[in-house]
């Protein structure tokens, strides 16, 4: 029997998608921060290299300055391979501030260490993920949300928002809490895609979240209302 016919719709889409920014650039941040739909900040080694953030101590500021930009949570990740070192460094990056999550790669020590902050309350973030049992790992192991790659995958011609989808299914029909965040987004049709496939979150680059405004028919829309308006009152 599909109980969904007995639950009103309201009450099964009531969590909303959430935008996260893709980036440890301050200024695009702040710009998609003011844009008021920003509800968190993924980063990772190579986003932190691109804009020259060297040693730990200046890591560990940025990430407390882009926390004191958003609100909301913050994914910093961890260089260790190891689980000790995984733990060691997940420990002072969560101390940080609030808002950070830990952001460990899809690994078996990196599960371990999923499974070790989820014991401590500590929010993990399971990243390179390009499977439908990597995801189920990551959920078993109680990370809050699990990152599987949408653009790396097709890349090399697989199918990135078939995965979302796939893995959406099957946390529903498990019941598990991890939330879906699609990375790897390239562009503003990826997001639709990501959507659709009932994504919880995509992170995105700022040109594609601003792609989402664009349309001919808004454009040419307003500027016949501002002229119809220059016409009459001159
Ligand atoms: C996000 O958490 C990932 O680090 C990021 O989306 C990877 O994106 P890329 O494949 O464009 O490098």
């Amino acid at each position: 029997m599909d109980i969904t016919k007995f639950i009103p719709l309201w009450i099964i889409y009531l969590s909303d998608m959430k935008f996260f920014i893709d980036t440890a650039n301050l200024d695009q941040i702040r710009e998609a921060h003011d844009l008021g739909v920003l509800d968190g900040v993924t980063t990772n080694p190579s986003l932190m290299a691109k804009e020259g953030i060297k040693g730990t101590e200046n890591q560990y500021k940025h990430y407390v300055e882009i926390c004191n930009i958003v609100n909301g949570d913050v994914s910093a990740e961890v260089i260790s391979t190891d689980y000790d070192g995984m733990v060691r460094e997940g420990e002072e990056l969560a101390a940080l501030n609030e808002h950070i999550v830990v952001k460990l790669p899809c690994t078996a020590d990196g599960i371990r260490a999923v499974k070790y902050f989820a014991g401590k309350g500590i929010r993990t973030n399971c990243t390179l993920v390009f499977s439908i049992g990597q995801a189920l790992l990551a959920a078993k192991a109680g990370a809050t949300y699990v990152s599987p790659f949408v653009g790396r995958l097709d890349d090399i011609s697989e199918d990135g928002t078939g995965l979302i989808r796939d893995i959406v299914e099957m946390y529903n029909y498990y019941g598990y809490n991890t939330m879906v965040l699609a990375a790897s987004i390239r562009h503003t049709r990826h997001i639709i895609d990501c959507l659709k496939a009932g994504a919880d979150v995509a992170t995105c680059p700022l040109a594609a979240i601003k792609g989402l405004l664009n349309h001919p028919l808004t454009d040419s829309g307003l500027a016949r209302f501002l002229e119809d308006y220059h016409r009459v009152n001159g």
